[in-house]
């Protein structure tokens, strides 16, 4: 039995590596790990992090590329690769360019796709821009699929796919945080916000670039001109566009600090240590629940409904002042805080990989 498993960014490889780890360890199953290299640090870091054998790295990756040139380059080489190998099945993360055109090529070649994280949605293609595609894509191909959660089942179910086909799981990401936090963990960051409240920055979503990403700078700059024991850490996504924005508003201001993309150890921990979280990544809304962390989206939707209904999660949207009052209420309002800093888990145990790899195993026998 061969599995071929396709991935590129760094989000898909946190994800993915605890499920090929588990691979690695079956004696039944050839597992052929190929990554498109959408991604080439932020991605490579994971991959050294996690200690995964590699097989194929397509390194489509350009500046300033284009969704057109991902899913392009994607689906010219990886066609090579899928009939050098033919795989009994190809195994994709969540949303990204890398899954959709990954998912297309197997389905172009005949070849069933296992689908991980499949079932979130927020029904709206613009937003998230455009994973929500993306993910609507892959699951018309999908002959496995993996739900993290019994909401992400639901909304399956809802779009008819068939119950047969779809397993509740929980989500990779936390066998993935189980490896990497450490209470113990200090490093220069904490010791620079030592005696302030660390707040913790990302934000890359491409419909924020632009004026959203500027509205949500200013509010965070408003914040810290009036709250003297507040400190911002931002791991600055690799993106030129992001990065000049980033350096625009944040440059001269002594109270952030702008750091390169953290390794996945690194910013676990990071996030483990800080007051809050103020992000528009997916990942992060998965992980923040079980550490406990509030998180302000900073977008006008979410997914990740499951965090919004734990009470961690609130999606402020990118207006400048509402970002700022939605800031303003986590560092006054002592409530507020202890409310959204409860630590609950609607993700899974930690076991997601090992039930993912279990079912495939099955799949792959009665074929
Ligand atoms: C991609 C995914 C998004 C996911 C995000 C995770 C798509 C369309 N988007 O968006 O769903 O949330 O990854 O981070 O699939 N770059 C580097 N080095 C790197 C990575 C990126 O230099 O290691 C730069 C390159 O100039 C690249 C640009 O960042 O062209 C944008 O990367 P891209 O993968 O196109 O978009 P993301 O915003 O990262
Ligand atoms: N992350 C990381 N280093 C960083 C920032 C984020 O390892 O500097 C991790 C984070 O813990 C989460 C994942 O990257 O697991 C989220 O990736 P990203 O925000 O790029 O993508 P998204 O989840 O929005 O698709």
């Amino acid at each position: 039995m061969k599995l071929l498993s396709v991935f590129g960014t760094r989000p898909e490889a946190i994800k993915m590596c605890p499920v090929i780890k588990e691979l690695e360890k079956q004696t039944e199953i050839e597992s052929i790990v190929c990554l498109t290299g959408q991604h080439e640090e932020m991605l490579n870091q994971v991959i050294e992090r996690f200690k995964i054998k590699v097989n194929y790295n397509l390194r489509i990756m350009k500046k300033n590329q284009s969704l057109t040139d991902i899913t392009c380059n994607v689906l010219m080489q990886l066609g090579q690769v899928l009939e050098n190998e033919k795989p009994d099945m190809v195994l994709v993360h969540g949303d990204t360019s890398t899954s959709f055109a990954a998912a297309l090529s197997a389905f172009y070649h005949h070849i069933p796709v296992g689908h991980v994280e499949a079932g979130l949605r927020t029904y709206n293609v613009q937003s998230p821009y455009p994973e929500e595609f993306n993910r609507q894509c892959v699951d018309m191909i999908t002959d496995l699929f993996f739900a993290p959660t019994e909401y992400a089942k639901e909304q399956l179910l809802n779009e008819h796919k068939k119950q047969s086909q779809i397993f509740v799981t929980g989500n990779t990401a936390i066998d993935a945080l189980n490896i990497t936090v450490e209470t113990s963990y200090y490093n220069t960051n904490i010791e620079w916000c030592e005696n302030h409240k660390m707040i913790l920055l990302t934000a890359h979503r491409r419909e924020n670039i632009g004026v959203p990403m500027e509205r949500i700078f200013e509010a965070v700059n408003k914040i810290l001109d009036k709250y003297s024991d507040v400190r911002v850490i931002y791991p600055v996504h690799k993106n030129p566009k992001v990065r000049q924005i980033a350096q625009k508003y944040f440059g001269n201001n002594s109270k952030v600090r702008l750091i390169e993309p953290l390794d996945v150890y690194d910013f676990h921990n990071l996030m483990n240590k800080s007051y809050f979280i103020l992000t528009d990544s997916g990942g992060i809304q998965e992980e923040a629940p079980s550490l406990g962390k509030p998180v302000l989206v900073l977008r006008d939707s979410t997914e990740r409904q499951e965090g919004v209904m734990a009470g961690t999660l609130k999606v402020v949207g990118t207006r400048t002042e509402q970002v700022y009052c939605e800031i303003e209420r986590l560092l006054t309002d002592k409530e507020e805080y202890s409310r959204m800093s409860h630590a609950t888990n609607p993700y899974g145990d930690g076991y997601a990989s090992k039930r993912i790899v279990e079912i495939i195993k099955e799949y792959l026998k009665g074929k």
